[in-house]
C-alpha cells in the first residue's frame, strides 16, 4: 500500500502520537511535523526509537507467551498504533492460526492503515474508539469476538497518555468487562531528567504525557496474579536470544509487564 495523503480530517502540520513512533521504527506512514517533532524528541532523549523497537519485540513475545504457553486465542489491542512492525495477529496466528484480535485506535490515519494491511482475515477487526470512553470498545469487541471467554488486553506504550485518574478507571472497566483467566499487558516509559524533556515536547504540541516510576506502573496490575518475571525493563520480560545485547539499553528507562485476571 501507497501512502497517498492524509485521510480526511487529519491535519498533517499537527504531529501525532502514532505517526511519531511510526518515524521512530523506520515507518514511512508520517509527516513533516512528525518527523520533526521525532527529531527534537531524539536529541533529548537519543534512546527513544531504541526504546520503541524494544517495545515491539517485547510484543511479539508476549503474544507468543500468551497464545502458546497460556492458551490465550482472543487479543484486544488497545492503542494499536500503525503496523509498522509485526503485528500482534501476525504473531499469535502463527502460534494459533484461529487467533482473534480486535485493533483500536484513535488516530485516523493508523485506523486507515490498520484497515487496509491488518483486517485481511475474518479473525482481525479495527475499531475506531477513544480509550477516555472504554464501555462503546468493550461493547463492540464483545459483538466482534466474545469476552465471555478470557481475553488478553494490550496497553502497550499507551498509558503514559493517560493521566491518573483516567488511566486508574479506564483499566479497571476493561478488566472489569473481561472474565477470569483473561491478561492484561502493559509496557511504560520510565522517569529520568532526559524523559522529563521530551514531555514538555509533547505537551506542547498539545499531547499530555505521564512519567511513571516502575513502581506506579506495577500498580496498573494490582489484583492480577502477576507472571514471572514481573515489571521489568522492556529486553528483561521472558528473553528468547532475539535481543540485542543488554548493554545497548543503557540508560533506558520503559517497563512493561504481564498480569492475570484471577
Ligand atoms: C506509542 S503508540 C503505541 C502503539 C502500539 N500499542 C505499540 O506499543 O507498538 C500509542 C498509540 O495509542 C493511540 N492512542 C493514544 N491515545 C488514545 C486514545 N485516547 N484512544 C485510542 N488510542 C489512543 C495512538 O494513536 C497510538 O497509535
Amino acid at each position: 500500500m501507497t501512502f497517498d495523503g492524509p485521510p480526511s480530517g487529519v491535519d498533517p502540520n499537527v504531529p501525532s502520537i502514532a505517526r511519531v513512533y511510526d518515524y521512530w521504527l523506520g515507518g514511512k506512514d508520517n509527516f513533516a511535523a512528525d518527523r520533526e517533532m521525532g527529531e527534537r524528541v531524539k536529541a533529548v532523549v537519543p534512546e527513544l526509537p531504541l526504546m520503541a523497537y524494544h517495545n515491539r519485540l517485547f510484543l511479539g513475545r508476549v503474544v507468543r507467551f500468551l497464545a502458546g504457553e497460556a492458551g490465550i486465542g482472543r487479543f484486544l489491542d488497545l492503542g494499536a498504533g500503525l503496523p509498522t512492525m509485526e503485528n500482534v495477529h501476525e504473531v499469535a496466528q502463527k502460534v494459533r492460526p484461529d487467533a482473534e484480535v480486535v485493533y483500536v485506535d484513535n488516530d485516523a490515519v493508523a485506523l486507515a492503515h490498520a484497515r487496509a494491511l491488518l483486517a485481511t482475515t475474518g479473525n482481525t477487526h479495527v475499531v475506531d474508539g477513544d480509550l477516555y470512553r472504554p464501555e462503546p470498545i468493550l461493547a463492540e469487541a464483545d459483538a466482534l469476538i466474545g469476552l465471555d471467554r478470557p481475553v488478553a488486553v494490550m496497553m502497550l506504550a499507551m498509558l503514559h497518555f493517560v493521566p491518573d485518574e483516567d488511566a486508574g478507571r479506564i483499566v479497571r472497566t476493561v478488566l472489569d468487562a473481561v472474565p477470569s483467566g483473561s491478561y492484561l499487558v502493559i509496557s511504560h516509559i520510565g522517569d529520568s531528567p532526559q524523559l522529563r524533556k521530551a514531555a514538555e515536547f509533547y505537551r506542547a504540541s498539545g499531547t499530555g504525557v505521564v512519567l511513571r516510576s516502575a513502581e506506579r506502573i506495577a500498580r496498573f496490575l494490582d489484583g492480577l496474579e502477576l507472571v514471572a518475571p514481573g515489571v521489568v525493563p522492556l529486553p528483561e520480560w521472558r528473553p528468547d536470544g532475539s535481543v540485542p545485547a543488554l548493554d545497548l539499553m543503557a540508560g533506558m528507562a520503559a517497563f512493561c509487564g504481564v498480569g492475570r485476571k484471577p
